[in-house]
């Protein structure tokens, strides 16, 4: 079973006749999507497991820690991957994806008097956060280790043949692993880019990238994909401009992260574009469900929902019931999280708010998988209805350029 689409709480505001006029623009935009440039996330790729899961190995065997360098679609899949699923494999610590002092120190502090290595991933090879990250971990490294064995502990994994970093591995003979060229940042999680990070965390990779490529020739997961792409685009035109993309699995916080930059850098372009947002429920039901229930109506809510719980815990009996719960003795915890889950977008669809449900089947590599894959097509999709180029990002250069120039970078 794959990645299941419920529309039924959304498609009120909209004709059937819509609906499929959009759903077969969908189609021309799948129809188009192979002929553009950027594609190669659409045919996931186990080759590359054989190397992965080699180095995965090695830092095993020679590391408690490994520090995973990189920001935006250089990070967040595997941050996203490695919060949902955990992982018996060696601790992986996060650095270089903001600019804070507090940050990097705390990521320093983590390594300190443990074995570690560094991945270190940027496709451009020149991003800043990264970069200074990088340069700081080198240095403890060569401090701990010595100029030779520091260099045995960094993968570098970066674009095939040019950039900074592509540069400075050749010369220093770090292990490298290259970024397909057609696979874009943002595209990038089941690639090179963060498999080795999830890899050496202990998640089956295998299962992960066999859940997107049965997602990529599944029907009915390409149908929910253009189904998805066609109902946004459609409550956009009705001034839903904003997406709420809402969980009752606290663990797929980060997933809703992966989520936000995937949709927003790809979509919010030529001053239009609908805004991701994203909740973590009941916990934000007692912070923002007021302004979901009740609030500005320029908002539609995709519930993610898994139907299977990872565990089960039992409400227990209590013979004295002083706090009136014995109504729910007997029963499961993930019983109450499914009712939450049900009363909430029946309470919000009431309130004005079109709610989309995708349902995974549970929490596991595989479904993961099927779910990154499906997100991805339809975002490409949806981009594409919105009559924009879903793989570049020319916006995000704006706010480099004044850093730089109040840093005094040098011109090139
Ligand atoms: O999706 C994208 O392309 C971006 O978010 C990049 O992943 C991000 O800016 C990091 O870039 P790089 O991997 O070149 O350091």
């Amino acid at each position: 079973m794959g990645v299941l689409l419920d529309l039924g709480l959304a498609s009120d505001l909209v004709s059937t006749e819509e609906l499929a006029t959009e759903r077969q623009a969908a189609d021309v935009a799948y129809e188009q999507l192979p002929t553009m440039e950027m594609t190669g996330w659409l045919t996931p790729d186990e080759g590359i497991l054989s190397r992965i899961k080699t180095l995965a190995k090695n830092i095993k065997t020679n590391s408690q820690i490994l520090v995973s360098i990189g920001i935006g679609g250089s990070y967040l899949g595997a941050k996203a991957v490695i919060e949902a699923l955990g992982g018996d494999g060696v601790e992986v610590v996060f650095a270089g994806n903001s600019l804070s002092s507090k940050e990097l120190q705390k990521a320093l502090d983590a390594v300190a008097g443990k074995d570690f290595a560094v991945c270190v991933i940027s496709k451009s090879g020149g991003t800043l956060e990264p970069a200074l990250a990088f340069r700081i971990f080198r240095k403890a490294l060569v401090e701990k280790y010595g100029a030779d064995e520091a260099n045995r502990r960094i993968v570098a994994i970066t674009d095939a043949n040019k950039g900074s970093l592509h540069d400075l591995a050749v010369q220093k003979g770090w292990e490298m692993l290259s970024v397909p060229d057609d696979v874009g940042g943002r595209f990038s999680v089941l690639t090179v880019a963060q498999l080795l990070t999830i890899a050496t965390k202990g998640v089956d990779v295998e299962q992960l990238l066999a859940g997107a490529k049965q997602a990529a020739t599944d029907e009915q997961c390409l149908e929910n994909a253009k189904k998805y792409a066609a109902l946004r685009h459609l409550l956009y035109k009705k001034s839903k401009k904003i997406e709420i993309l809402s969980s009752f699995e606290p663990s797929l916080q980060y997933f809703a992260e992966w989520w936000k930059q995937l949709f927003g850098e790809s979509e919010g372009k030529n001053q239009q574009g609908i805004f991701p947002a994203s909740v973590s429920f009941t916990t934000d039901l007692h912070s923002l469900g007021q302004f979901i229930q009740d609030g500005e109506r320029d908002l539609f809510e995709t519930v993610l929902r898994v139907e299977k719980s990872a565990m089960e815990i039992a409400i227990p009996l209590d013979d004295e019931n002083g706090d009136g719960l014995n109504y729910l003795a007997g029963k499961n915890l993930s019983l109450v999280n499914e009712m939450a889950l049900i009363g909430t977008k029946q309470a919000h669809a009431d309130g004005g708010v079109p709610v989309i449900e995708i349902t995974v089947p549970e929490i596991t590599a595989f479904h993961l998988g099927q779910l990154i894959f499906f997100f991805e097509l339809s975002c490409a999709l949806s981009a594409m209805l919105f009559g924009v180029n879903p793989f570049d990002q020319p916006g995000v250069e704006a706010y480099k350029n004044n850093m730089f120039a109040l840093l005094g970078k040098p011109e090139k």
